[in-house]
């Protein structure tokens, strides 16, 4: 009886299990968009033409060698990368092919610091970096 009861709250859990990679993308654009709120009260929603603008656009301010997004995550986000510094292959970062990507907040922090940093010169604000993931969950 507790064998079958515990079967039965195992799968009761499992649907929570497969939705948590969502549920972490949720929340981390919850961050974002309070965090831009705080900076801009009158900041709308996150905007994945926004986002695709910034992923493609070519920057002026960072490495030479990284204009652009693209410049390592290539011009289709379902391709894979590489690195224009290091040579090091990249994952796909469209969530289409890798439903794993933005949902570990540390993560995804590093990488923004790393790689805004290197394309545009500067920090990506809240809303870049919400517009950037609405963008890529859409790819
Ligand atoms: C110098 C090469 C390079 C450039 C240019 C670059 N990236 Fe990246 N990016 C990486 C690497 C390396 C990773 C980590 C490896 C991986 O996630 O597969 C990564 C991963 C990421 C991630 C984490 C994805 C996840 O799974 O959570 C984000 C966010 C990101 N990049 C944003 C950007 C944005 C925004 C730009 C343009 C402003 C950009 N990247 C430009 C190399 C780059």
């Amino acid at each position: 009886m507790i064998r079958r009861l515990s079967l039965a709250a195992a799968m009761t859990l499992l649907p929570v299990v497969v939705a948590a990679g969502d549920a972490s993308r949720d929340a981390i654009l919850a961050g974002y968009a309070a965090e831009a709120r705080r900076a801009d009260p009158a900041a709308g929603a996150f905007s994945a033409g926004r986002g695709e603008a910034l992923f493609r656009g070519r920057w002026a301010g960072g490495d030479a060698r990284t204009p652009s997004c693209t410049a390592c995550h290539t011009a289709d986000p379902r391709q894979p990368g590489r690195n224009a510094k290091t040579g090091r292959p990249i994952g796909p970062v469209a969530v289409s092919v890798n439903p794993q990507r933005f949902t570990d907040p540390a993560r995804v922090e590093k990488q923004f610091a790393r790689d805004c940093h290197s394309v545009l010169g500067r920090a990506c604000t809240p809303l870049e970096k919400g517009d950037y993931i609405t963008f890529m969950a859409g790819q």
